[in-house]
């Protein structure tokens, strides 16, 4: 495994996501996987940031409102389309998905959440700030398209720590 610079991966990161990428949180609530294919990259506080959005109603979100952490992992060569299949339709309610598509939790030092050590390029992230959707700010066009059912996102901004990659 190799660490590379933010910068170095964001083209891969923008075009990887529309496939799926398993953003995987710890905290005192548990440990979890989940799909995910909205994110943002940028630049806020002088810090390289990476934005999730988890929806109220995922089990993921139990865990990552009282996450200090999270990661992000892409298999960039397909080798985890099962898993990504799986993890962005079942529940960590209901099944452990570490064990039920062979995930493997890896952890770098000082970061409670692990990552997907069956990926190939993974954003290491701290939470530095979170806020939850406010309906009455949104446009009437996203609200009906993606919140019919008001099954509204808390977004969580993740300072990059480190990104590594396959070698
Ligand atoms: C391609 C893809 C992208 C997804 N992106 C998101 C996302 O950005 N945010 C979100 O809350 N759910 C997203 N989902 C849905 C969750 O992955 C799915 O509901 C999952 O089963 C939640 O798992 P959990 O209950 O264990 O947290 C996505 C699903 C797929 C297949």
């Amino acid at each position: 495994m190799k660490e590379l610079h933010i910068s170095e991966v964001s083209e891969e990161i923008i075009n990887e996501l529309p496939g799926g990428a398993l953003l995987t949180v710890k905290s005192k609530n548990g440990l979890n996987t989940m799909v995910i294919g909205w994110a943002t990259l940028g630049r806020v506080w002088n810090k390289p940031i990476l934005t999730v959005m988890v929806r109220f109603s995922r089990f993921t979100h139990d865990i990552i409102k009282d996450a200090d952490s999270f990661t992000v992992s892409f298999s960039t060569k397909g080798k985890l389309k099962g898993a990504i299949a799986g993890c962005g339709s079942k529940s960590g309610r209901d099944i452990d998905k570490f064990k039920e598509f062979n995930l493997t939790p890896s952890y770098v030092e000082n970061i409670e959440s692990p990552y997907i050590a069956e990926g190939d390029l993974h954003i290491i992230c701290k939470i530095v700030y979170k806020n939850t959707m406010e309906p009455e700010l949104l446009s009437d066009e996203i609200k009906e398209r993606w919140y019919s059912d008001n099954d509204y996102h808390t977004i969580y901004y993740g300072e990059v720590i480190k990104v590594l990659a396959d070698e």
